[in-house]
């Protein structure tokens, strides 16, 4: 790694958090350089909080079902990340949609992974969806987060092929084992300064993505196992 000071970051959850593990792996192995500072779930339950008490970081549940308004409940989440002043906000797995206010208050440093080759595929049910479609290529995307949901710039994706015999679970499980290689990356890149927009199109160390965003981390040489 290039020896970057660490920046803190604060992840959002609402779920399983195995992005949440691969980003804790990743910080841990030396390969981006984050202080996770705190995990936030919307929902008490979430089995990511346990992941958080285990690494050692502080985990807090802002309950949406204690909340009348989603405005209310977005600026509650506020208070609680900016108590821990990050630079960058990581939603891995957050199932909340984000009201305007939120997302403007951490515009250029909000991030996403979404289970697609964005645009296709916005919203829920993306591995059957993508099934249904007939399509042959399927993947995930990690993008900067913006009023459009699943909308903003995408920053960089996997592809793996759609198989003969697959099933929305089968698909979603090698999705899955590439979002936990790629978000790591965006991350890093990100809090390396290497990310820039322009024009609603993503820039890595100034120069445009290969075909808007897609990039296939099997094929690139460097990154076998890991962020790079
Ligand atoms: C991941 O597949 C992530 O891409 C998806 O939820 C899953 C969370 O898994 N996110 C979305 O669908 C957001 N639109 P995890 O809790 O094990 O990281």
């Amino acid at each position: 790694m290039s020896g970057a000071p660490r920046e803190g970051v604060v992840v959002l959850i609402s779920g399983r958090g195995s992005n949440l593990q691969a980003i804790i792996d990743a910080v841990r192995a030396g390969q981006v350089p984050a202080d996770i500072r705190a995990v936030i779930s919307s929902e008490p339950g979430a089995p990511a909080l346990a992941r958080a008490r285990t690494s050692g970081i502080p985990s807090h549940v802002v309950n949406f079902r204690d909340f009348s308004a989603r405005e209310e409940f977005d600026q509650a989440l506020m208070q609680q990340i900016d108590a821990y002043q990050p630079r960058l906000v990581v939603l891995a797995g957050f199932m909340r949609i984000l009201g305007k206010n939120f997302i403007d208050h951490y515009a250029g440093r909000l991030l996403n992974i979404h289970p697609s080759l964005l645009p296709e595929f916005p919203g829920l049910n993306t591995h059957a969806r993508a099934l249904r479609s007939g399509t042959k290529y399927h993947g995930a995307s990690v993008h900067f987060v913006t009023p459009e949901v699943d909308g903003g710039p995408v920053i960089i994706q996997a592809v793996i092929p759609v198989l003969a015999d697959d099933r929305p679970e089968t698909l979603a499980e090698r999705v899955l084992k590439q979002e936990h290689r790629i978000y790591p990356l965006a991350i890093r890149w990100f809090l390396e300064g290497r990310l820039s927009v322009e024009d609603g199109r993503v820039l890595l160390d100034g120069q445009p993505r290969p075909e808007q965003g897609l990039f296939q981390p099997e094929s690139t040489p460097g990154t076998p196992a890991g962020p790079s």
